[in-house]
């Protein structure tokens, strides 16, 4: 028996919504009268995980050891519940292995307070049902947020490619009613934020009863003091024209795209059950850049799949050079358990993942720096999120989701006004063209 936790802390690994869930499970202890504290101070840690890749699963195991063996120096025993993507793979094996407090899956952490009060009074707490009714209309209003908010519109997926757990780990794909998105978009912006980030594995496959993410942007688009709208991650396959159009239309959303290609080889995107190929997604790209000639564009990459040859990886190498990435992130495959891709046959060896991904890195380094070189003159919008390193220095996010350092007298929440100034690989520096008024 422990005695219930009064304060809390939760810290999130992986994507975006992982971010949003984290969040949204601080709320619903707040609104159970537990108070936000440290990691070092909480009675109770929340470790909301992530299971992608390999490392990030390790990475729980190891902070719960060192959370333990620092709370144990303090003379502290904190509660420990394990949320997130790890939780539902691993479920009983994590109460096993790490013999934590709390295990609750991501479609079931509005049980969170409830699991808490049932560890407390020493009894088992695991739940990692993925039940039919969502999780989100037993959530508490937004309260605080910053000026940059994430919005899960949609959740789980369907497209099972082969490497990825993300059908196993957050279940079959749903979308959130379009009333209850406007609803929490318009306490999100009561409660502060001025630009939405709408989250879903594949956004871009929302759906209401015929409706499209384009009519919910356009919705969106009308809300007062809603400055800023973006979507992530879009899936190659559901990009529709509706969508594309409404990036030529659509004043609020930003001209960004994110949109992961993973390989540049077609036999290899077969392989992995990507259902688009090379070709077919460089023509969509060409569809985007001709309704928004200034977008950037962003992608995610696998290298050394199972079976991957100099050639495919050379088909990427391509692929990158021929669209010209404003930013992307890559990984080295990791074969995850249960997955198609694991059972594979012909695995590259790690020396050859490794110079490939460096070849990889060096070629999207190199268009990002060139993309933020391409910006120096321009003039636009800084949405200030936080302070930067050096004193009176602020930092923002431009319309192309470049980080911009700011000098001035600029508060948190202010659209500022800049010239791009001079550019750095993966910032720039914007100077304010009006004087904020005394
Ligand atoms: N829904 C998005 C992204 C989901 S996961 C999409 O369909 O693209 C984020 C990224 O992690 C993926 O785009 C992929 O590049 C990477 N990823 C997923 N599984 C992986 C694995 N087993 N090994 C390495 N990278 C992986
Ligand atoms: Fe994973 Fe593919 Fe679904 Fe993206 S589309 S979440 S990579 S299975
Ligand atoms: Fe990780 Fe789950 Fe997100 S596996 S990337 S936290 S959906």
């Amino acid at each position: 028996m422990k005695s219930p936790p009064k304060t809390f802390h939760v810290k999130s690994f992986g994507c975006q919504m992982n971010v949003y869930d984290g969040e949204r499970m601080a709320e619903l202890m707040a609104a159970d009268g537990m108070v936000a504290a440290e990691a070092s101070d909480a009675d109770l840690v929340v470790l909301n995980t992530c299971h992608i890749r390999e490392k990030a699963t390790e990475k729980v195991y190891s902070d719960i050891g060192r959370l333990r063996k620092d709370a144990g120096k303090q003379g502290r025993a904190p509660m420990i519940a394990v949320a997130g993507c790890v939780a539902q793979a691993e479920g009983a094996e994590i109460v096993a292995r790490a013999k934590v407090d709390v295990v609750v899956g991501p479609q079931a952490y509005h049980h969170l307070p409830a699991l808490v009060a049932k560890a407390a009074a020493g009894e088992a707490a695991l739940d990692t049902d993925m039940p039919p009714a969502s999780k989100f209309g037993a959530l508490p209003k937004r309260r605080r947020v910053g000026p940059s908010a994430f919005l899960t519109v949609a959740e789980g997926c369907d497209k099972f490619c082969t490497y990825c757990v993300v059908p196993y780990t957050r279940g079959a794909e749903i979308s959130r009613p379009f009333d209850a998105i406007v609803e929490e978009a318009r306490a999100l912006v009561e409660a502060g934020a001025r630009e939405i980030t709408l989250l879903g594995q594949n956004v871009n496959a929302w759906d209401d009863d015929g409706r499209g993410l384009h009519d919910l942007i356009r919705a969106l688009d009308r809300l007062p003091g809603l400055a800023r709208l973006r979507y992530t991650t879009s899936h190659p396959n559901d990009m529709r024209q509706g969508l594309i159009d409404a990036h030529a239309q659509v004043p609020s959303l930003m001209p960004f795209l994110h949109l992961p290609v993973q390989s540049g080889s077609t036999r290899i995107l077969k392989a992995m059950n990507r259902s688009h190929g090379r070709d077919n997604y460089l023509r969509l790209l060409d569809r985007v850049r001709a309704a928004r000639p200034d977008i950037a564009l962003s992608g995610d990459f696998i290298v050394g799949f199972p079976g991957e040859t100099d050639a495919d990886f050379a088909d990427t190498l391509s692929l990158v050079d021929q669209v010209g990435y404003a930013q992307a992130f890559s990984f080295k495959y990791s074969p995850r358990p249960g997955t198609p891709a694991a059972a594979m046959a012909d695995e590259v060896p790690a020396a050859v993942m490794d110079e490939r991904l460096q070849r990889l890195q060096a070629a999207l380094g190199r268009d990002q720096a060139a993309f933020n070189r391409a910006s120096v003159g321009r003039c636009c919008e800084v949405l200030i999120e936080r302070q930067g390193k050096l004193p009176g220095q602020m930092l923002g996010k431009s319309p192309w989701l470049q980080s911009v350092h700011v000098m001035g007298d600029h508060a948190i929440g202010d659209m500022v006004e800049v010239e791009l100034a001079a550019a750095g690989p993966v910032s720039l520096t914007g100077v304010a063209r009006i004087a904020k008024a005394a």
